[in-house]
């Protein structure tokens, strides 16, 4: 029993057989459709990953782009905030010197009373002691303390508020001469001078103290900076018909740029505690710009320092007429009859005490007010000593007042600090003289002579 398989198409005629081959077919097309329809989406997907593909690496690219912009960001923001934490201490500096200088402003005005009082009275007393005995030489010791005591109180003042100094017309050899006469005291033994001054100087306008102060800061400093020994060179010259020029040169250590660049900031110092306080040469810089002068330095490590300062000169004609008076002889050959405004207690009975020493006679008024009051009556003063700094009036209100009841009394304005209002108030009013605090008995008595002398 073995059954032979058959082909299921065996027993189809003809005609069904090709009906069969046209379904078969149709189906078959139907696949290829099918087939070429799934392929062509497989394409589409694939260009759209390609696409999705191209746009990621593009936002990739993007994003490596802000990393590195955002980078930058930071370091400029980094940068900013260093600039202003610079500034922040650039601000906080100022602040201080500034209520430095209001204490220094407030410290100096009486500090100079003070000293007035010391000075007036020691260097009047000396005058009355045979030169050289010990009490001549302690009168003497106390001026000079007295002297550079005042020295300092102008330079704290110079610093701080840029206090114009007293103008005369002058001549920088002198001052320098002066200067060596005092190092030659002093700091000379390890250094050798050179002194190479030009005759024919030019002579230049400006205030003598403030200017032998600087010349002495810069002396010092290169002192300083030849312990064991060096030369220190002094040099003066007419540049042309606008400029002269001072050279304070030495051959001393030097300095390195760092220090160099912050030489001039005040306070500013490498010297040890109490050796230096750093002023020397903010101070210098301050006189140098008062007098519309120019500095230029110059220094390297191991190689010496040179500071060279122009100023413009000046013709040979006085410019206040009332400062470049000859000094006087010692005593005034006149009795005067003073009348003395001043609100400071030890002021008043020092200067009384001078003034009498001298043979002259004192009125006391303790304000603007009430020396007008004296005024009013027939009260006949030969001067008027009028203290700038008051409470009430002051001397800037008693001033023309004063001028109204009496047009040509000889007056002198004492003042801590000569600036533009003593010097605009001296211009304004004849036969006023300024007189800078403290002032030694020297001072005074030169100031009374010109004032009091009759003309002619
Ligand atoms: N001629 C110089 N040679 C070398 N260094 C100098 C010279 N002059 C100034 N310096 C440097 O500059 C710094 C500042 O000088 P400055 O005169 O202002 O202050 P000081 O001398 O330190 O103190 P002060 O002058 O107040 O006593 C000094 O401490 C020193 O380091
Ligand atoms: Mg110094």
């Amino acid at each position: 029993m073995h059954e032979k398989t058959q082909s299921p198409f065996a027993s189809l005629n003809r005609e069904e057989l090709i009906v069969r081959a046209e379904q078969g077919a149709a189906v078959l097309v139907e696949a290829i459709k099918e087939l070429a329809f799934e392929n062509e989406e497989k394409a589409k997907r694939a260009a759209e990953l390609e696409l999705a593909n191209k746009e990621l690496a593009f936002q990739n690219e993007e994003k490596v782009k802000r990393a590195a912009e955002l980078e930058l960001a930071n370091k400029e923001l980094a940068f900013q905030n260093e600039e202003n934490t610079k500034l922040h201490e650039r601000l906080f500096q100022a602040e201080k010197l500034e209520s430095l200088g209001l204490l220094a402003g407030g410290v100096a005005h009486d500090m100079n009373n003070v000293l007035g009082a010391i000075l007036g009275l020691s260097s009047a007393m000396q005058n009355f002691q045979v030169v050289d005995s010990p009490a001549w030489r302690a009168f003497d010791t106390i001026e000079k303390a007295a002297t550079r005591g005042g020295k300092l109180v102008q330079s704290l003042l110079v610093f701080t508020r840029n206090s114009l100094p007293e103008e005369r017309v002058l001549n920088l050899n002198e001052i320098l001469q002066e200067e060596v006469r005092i190092l030659a005291h002093t700091t000379l033994s390890h250094v050798r001078l050179t002194l190479d001054m030009d005759s024919e100087l030019r002579p230049i306008r400006g205030d003598g103290a403030a200017l032998t102060h600087a010349i002495m800061n810069l002396c010092v400093n290169a002192v300083d900076a030849m312990p064991e020994d060096g030369t220190l060179t002094l040099r003066t010259r007419n540049i042309d018909n606008a400029w002269i020029e001072v050279v304070v040169e030495d051959t001393g250590s030097g300095m390195s740029k760092e220090v160099l660049k912050r030489a001039f900031d005040p306070f500013f110092t490498t010297k040890e505690v109490g050796k230096g306080t750093g002023l020397g040469l903010s101070v210098v810089n301050r006189t140098v710009k008062a007098h519309q002068g120019q500095l230029e330095i110059q220094s390297e490590p191991g190689h010496g320092t040179r500071v060279g300062i122009r100023f413009p000169a000046c013709e040979h004609s006085p410019y206040l007429g009332e400062t470049t008076a000859e000094p006087r002889p010692e005593s005034s050959p006149y009795a005067l009859s003073v009348l003395l405004v001043d609100d400071d207690e030890l002021i008043q009975s020092s200067m009384q005490a001078i003034l009498e020493l001298l043979g002259h006679s004192v009125t006391v008024a303790s304000s603007g007010e009430e020396a007008l009051s004296k005024l009013a009556t027939d009260f006949q003063p030969d001067v008027v000593i009028l203290d700038l700094n008051m409470p009430g009036l002051g001397g800037r209100g008693t001033l023309p007042r004063l001028r109204a009841l009496r047009p040509t009394l000889p007056l002198i304005l004492s003042t801590g600090q000569i600036d533009q209002v003593a010097i605009d108030l001296s211009r304004a009013h004849p036969h006023v003289t300024l007189l800078p605090k403290p002032f030694s008995t020297r001072d005074l008595q030169e100031k009374l002579a010109v004032l009091t002398t009759p003309k002619g």
